[in-house]
């Protein structure tokens, strides 16, 4: 989700070298795979198919420290001396959702949204990440707003957790990798469960576990910004995966006889597609990938451990390195249980696809290297504004039909899907309709054609919001922010006319 910046040069200076590798084997790249799959399919969805848009707290909110909320990682990074931040700007206001989120509910209703995926910072509820101290501001905030979008006729589904750990967990405990987390989540967990689930019957307990761990404490390229690839990665996948079973069983023993929700975890992944589709090594290594990648999460929470490849590989590595202990943690048969099943929906954010073939330029030890693959883009592939998001619409029904043969056929709700521009199309973001257009129709032949169980689409995003790394440089929305007006007016691209026909079609019927 990340663009390198200025101040990571050892990586960059490693994604030149595996890219010359690369091109130097260009020959191999299956260019237009899978053409057939491109035919437009008109059709609907199954009735009670779910649309929505999603945002993030941290991205949309702004006010980080008003009404007693808590700093976070997030703010920390952003306020370094040395801006981490491409165009050094920060999320201390975004779009000010905070104080303008009625407007943000009557642009989901104007929309035809069914559902809004956003999520709970939880520094605003519990500033020091404890619960020493509850900030009811903070709590009356998100009853504000659940209160509106269900006056609205719009479901809330609520993540948890969207990168932005309070700051004092951070400071106190060094972050995810350490297994006091466990703890504090679920302790935060329980006040939304209590607050809230009389209204919120969709819980995301964690939003892409992968950035969390591999961008924040491996590459630095994500708040708390640590350069730790060999191990701390492992460590902060398994506090987070301990922390969703807590959550999940929490959930399922003590509330959800009375409030009858439903608990998931959205991972994400791109498509891995072989580079050469005819070379059974390309496939070897491109399923490798995917359970690298996927599998490391989602394993464990179907299954109740990581993908074997991933235990032998990294056992195998580790001992090559002279360690007495693998860089992958292990999980007992109490937390094996506790993670097996521990889901009542699989969360998906889905963005592009990747080339895989086996082998690679392996600089340092860590998550990138122990699979022994090498990732590239197909050249012809439409670009956005985002070095890694290029579309490939067939990838979508290739990783849900994936999905279903690899997890048997689980509920999934697709929590992200979308494209960036860098704002110079304005409001006609035609690049932005047919990247939609295009990926809806291919999760309409998955659920269609091939018996996927897709039961919600979510558009990211609702409005230009803070990217990250890439600060307000890349834009995701269906509305256009104007981050120099203090006002932060949002105003409707053309894609919001092209997705709401689509919600409100619940597909591509045939026009008569
Ligand atoms: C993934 C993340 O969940 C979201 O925060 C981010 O803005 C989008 N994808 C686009 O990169």
């Amino acid at each position: 989700m990340f663009s390198l910046n200025k101040h990571y040069i050892i990586i960059i200076v490693c994604a030149c070298l595996s890219y010359q590798v690369i091109s130097a084997r260009g020959a191999s790249v299956s260019v237009g795979v899978n053409q057939e799959d491109d035919d437009f399919l008109n059709g609907t969805f199954p009735e009670g198919f779910m649309w929505g848009y999603a945002t993030a707290a941290y991205q949309i909110e702004g006010a980080w420290n008003e009404d007693g909320k808590g700093e976070s990682i997030w703010d920390h990074f952003t306020h370094r001396l040395i801006s981490p931040i491409i165009d050094g700007s920060t999320g201390d206001i975004a779009c000010d959702s905070y104080h303008k989120y009625a407007e943000d509910v009557e642009l989901l209703k104007a929309l035809g949204a069914n559902f809004y995926r956003f999520s709970i910072s939880w520094s605003r509820i519990l500033p020091n990440g404890t619960n020493d101290v509850v900030n009811q501001p903070g709590i009356d905030y998100y009853n504000r707003l659940i209160d509106l979008l269900l006056e609205n006729n719009i479901t809330p589904m609520v993540t948890m957790y969207h990168w932005d750990l309070p700051q004092a967990l951070q400071a106190n405990y060094g972050g995810w990798p350490n297994e006091s987390l466990v703890e504090h989540y679920e302790n935060y967990a329980r006040i939304l469960f209590e607050n809230f689930g009389d209204r919120v019957k969709y819980w995301i307990t964690f939003n892409e576990p992968f950035n969390t761990c591999e961008l924040g404490y491996g590459l630095s390229i994500a708040a708390p910004g640590i350069l730790g690839e060999a191990i701390q990665p492992y460590l902060c996948a398994h506090t987070i995966l301990k922390s969703h079973a807590k959550a999940y069983r929490l959930y399922e023993s003590e509330f959800k006889p009375t409030q009858n929700g439903q608990v998931g975890i959205t991972i994400d992944t791109e498509w891995m597609e072989p580079r050469n589709s005819s070379n059974p090594d390309h496939e070897e290594a491109a399923e490798r990938a995917r359970r690298f990648k996927h599998g490391w999460f989602a394993f464990p929470v179907f299954f109740g451990d990581y993908p074997p490849v991933m235990r032998e590989m990294v056992d195998a590595a580790s001992a090559a390195e002279g360690r007495n202990q693998s860089r992958l943690p292990t999980f007992d048969d109490n937390w094996k249980t506790l993670l097996n099943g521990s889901l009542d929906f699989l969360g998906l954010n889905h963005y592009t696809t990747e080339l895989v073939a086996p082998g690679g330029l392996c600089l340092f030890p860590g998550w990138s290297c122990d699979q022994h693959v090498t990732k590239t883009k197909d050249p012809n592939w439409e670009g956005s504004a985002s070095a890694w998001l290029k579309k490939v619409p067939w990838g979508l029904r290739k990783l849900i039909n994936w999905i279903k043969d690899t997890y048997g056929n689980p509920k999934v709700l697709i929590t992200e899907n979308g494209w960036s521009d860098a704002g110079n199309s304005g409001l006609n973001d035609t690049q932005r309709i047919g990247y939609y257009t295009d990926y809806i129709n291919n999760v309409m032949k998955a659920v269609i054609l091939d018996g996927c169980n897709v039961q919600a689409y979510t558009a990211w995003s609702l409005m230009d919001n803070f990217e990250w790394a890439n600060g307000f440089t890349d834009r995701f929305g269906v509305h256009w922010v104007n981050f120099t007006d203090p006002d932060r007016p949002r105003i409707p691209k053309a894609s919001t006319v092209a997705l709401k026909k689509i919600f409100d079609d619940n597909g591509f019927p045939e026009e008569k």
